[in-house]
């Protein structure tokens, strides 16, 4: 159940990816904040399902749905002009949506690839120079976006993850630096691993040590959100999450990454 906890009129948020997972405990975590919402993703049936959630609650802030395949090279402008012509302003960004493409898929089919780096890379690029553009003009707003910290290695699981998670990364932290005088803030969410649907639905092999330190998405929600508000350059949640990434970029070289591959595959097929 979903309540306003504060009263006043806030900014819209537009929130990608807000059909499972971590982007609906976002939307989730925003609207208990009062603002009005808009979630974007390509299933209509889901996204309205997080639209009744969130609406069931007295005095509950707005919710509009709009469906959109990111993997389209145009999803961006398409999404910023229904905001132009619906005129509502939105002073948050949330890039929440994501895959996981696995090395097999990456190997067999181009596709692929041209999605992941549509979704990551190109929508994720275009939203945030759209709306933080009229947002620098209105002086304020806050973008949030989501890499992991496989940004930090060559996981033997994908060869385009992790760089497409490095780049958001990496313009995340021009922008914060670049529009810092701006009032306009660029958080960027760098997680290890999440309760969600992710793994299962992307077939990835999670180890059975990692399975028990995920993280719920709730929790991922509230600190990386409060982050975003707080005008963090980075966060990355978790006491497992920080470890994760500590002891990953301690790890991972060029010369350990035979071994990296061999233990991922042999814990892998033990598994299956
Ligand atoms: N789970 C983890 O352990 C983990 C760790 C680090 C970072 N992350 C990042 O967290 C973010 C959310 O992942 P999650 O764990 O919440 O997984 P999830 O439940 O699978 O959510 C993925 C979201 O992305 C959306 N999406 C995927 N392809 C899309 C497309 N072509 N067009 C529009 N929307 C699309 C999905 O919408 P549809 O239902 O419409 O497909 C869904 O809402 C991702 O960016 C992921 O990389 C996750």
């Amino acid at each position: 159940m979903i309540g306003n906890i504060e009263a006043a009129k806030k900014e819209t948020a537009l929130i990608t990816g807000a059909s499972s997972g971590l982007g609906e405990a976002m939307a989730k975590n925003i609207a208990l904040r009062g603002h009005d919402l808009i979630i974007v993703s390509e299933n209509r049936k889901e996204l309205e399902r997080v639209k009744n959630d969130i609406e069931s609650s007295d005095s509950a802030p707005a919710v509009m749905i709009l469906e959109m395949d990111l993997f389209r090279p145009d999803a961006a402008e398409k999404i910023f002009s229904f905001c132009e012509k619906n005129r509502i302003p939105v002073g948050i960004l949330v890039n929440c949506a994501g895959i996981f493409p696995t090395i097999d898929r990456e190997m067999r089919d181009l596709g692929t690839i041209e999605n992941v780096i549509n979704l990551h890379v190109m929508a994720v690029t275009k939203l945030c120079f759209l709306f933080g553009r009229s947002m620098i003009e209105r002086r304020r707003g806050h973008i949030l976006t989501v890499s992991s910290i496989a940004a930090e290695f060559p996981d033997p699981a994908s060869l385009t993850y992790g760089p497409t998670k490095r780049y958001i990364l990496s313009l995340s932290e021009a922008l914060h630096c670049e529009w810092k005088g701006s009032n306009v803030t660029v958080t960027c969410l760098t997680p290890g691993g999440i309760k969600t649907n992710f793994f299962k639905a992307n077939s990835v092999y999670i180890p059975a040590l990692i399975r028990r330190t995920l993280l719920s998405p709730e929790t991922c929600a509230g600190i990386g959100i409060n982050a975003m508000f707080r005008g963090a350059a980075r966060v990355t949640p978790g006491i497992f999450g920080k470890f994760q990434s500590i002891f990953i970029k301690m790890i991972s070289r060029p010369s350990t990454y035979p071994l990296i591959k061999k233990l991922y595959f042999s814990m892998k097929n033990r598994s299956s």
